[in-house]
């Protein structure tokens, strides 16, 4: 059973279609990042998933279930884009309120130490910076020990260090098997910190795969070496080879797989290899090619 199902979700607000069509099946265990421009569909695809929307059409399941029982049932933690505290309320009283109105919560200890907040437990949320709330309103989401995390553009009031702890916290969570959903607009977010990318773009998947799936699609790793006054002769029959290039006596193999490719080049041609690059297609390059075709 998926933890996480789409069938055919749309959901328009007037005249703008802001989900398309949704197809998607999310097995448990897994950390997908849903990774979309500004206006792509994220949002309104997880305030449905949380039911705090309703699809204009289609069906949601979460974990067998829909989204209202799966939450009624403490299977469900969000971290949401909006969504304030209580600024008089201490750390601890905050997460302490919350925990207390799930069926089998964690520990108050664990979940201030799962998001880094022993050391300002007393503290009254009004007193916290914006990297702090956001780790309180991470213990929030994992309060109930939900099967299923949701998370929209958690890190966007996060600097650079903040961000990285932020991620080994969700690594630790997810390692116990939990399935994560993720949205951001972050590219490198998305290829460090999940094990599958969904892209959408004006509410449809427009790629699925592995981060390094989603680079080698677009076809943009290149591998290239010297070529002098060798014969390119069936280079481009090399597994992994999109197509040839020379330029300026080198020979640049576009590849959707520099390791096959390169491997071939030394096992199975008798060329004189020198100078040998591989430059790996950037992901900000995919990114843009997918989500800017119509
Ligand atoms: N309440 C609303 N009323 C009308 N249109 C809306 C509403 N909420 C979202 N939209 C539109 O639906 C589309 C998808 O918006 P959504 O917020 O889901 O995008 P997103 O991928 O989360 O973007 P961002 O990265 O900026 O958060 C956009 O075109 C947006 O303008
Ligand atoms: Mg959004």
């Amino acid at each position: 059973m998926n933890a996480i199902s789409f069938s055919q979700v749309t959901r328009a607000y007037g005249d703008v279609l802001a989900v398309d069509g949704l197809d998607l099946g999310i097995p448990p265990g897994r950390t997908v990042a849903l990774l979309g421009p500004n206006g792509a569909g994220k949002s309104t695809s997880i305030n449905m998933l949380l039911g705090l929307l309703r699809p204009t059409s289609g069906q949601i399941k979460i974990f067998g279930e829909t989204p209202e029982r799966a939450i009624a049932r403490g299977d469900v933690g969000a971290m949401l884009q909006e969504g304030t505290l209580i600024p008089e309320l201490t750390v601890a009283e905050t997460v302490g309120f919350v925990r207390s109105l799930y069926p089998d919560p964690l520990p108050l200890d664990e979940i201030l130490r799962m998001a880094e907040l022993t050391d300002l437990a007393g503290r009254r949320a009004g007193r916290l910076s914006g990297g702090q709330t956001q780790r309180v309103r991470f213990a929030l989401a994992i309060a109930g020990a939900p099967r299923l995390l949701i998370l929209d553009e958690p890190t966007a009031a996060m600097d650079v260090e903040s961000r990285r702890a932020f991620w080994d916290n969700i690594r630790a969570y997810a390692a116990q098997g939990r399935t994560v959903l993720f949205a951001t607009h972050y590219l490198e977010e998305a290829d460090e910190n999940s094990d599958r990318v969904v892209v959408i773009a004006r509410g449809r998947i427009v790629a699925d795969g592995t981060a390094a799936e989603i680079k080698a699609g677009v076809g943009g790793q290149t591998v290239s070496f010297t070529l002098g006054t060798q014969s390119v002769a069936g280079l481009d029959a090399l597994p992994g080879v999109i197509a040839v290039e020379i330029t300026s006596g080198r020979a640049v193999l576009r590849t959707s797989d520099p390791d096959v490719t390169v491997d071939a080049l030394y096992r199975k041609t008798t060329l004189d290899v020198r100078g040998l690059e591989i430059a790996g297609a950037d992901l900000e390059d995919a990114f843009l090619a997918l989500t800017q075709e119509s």
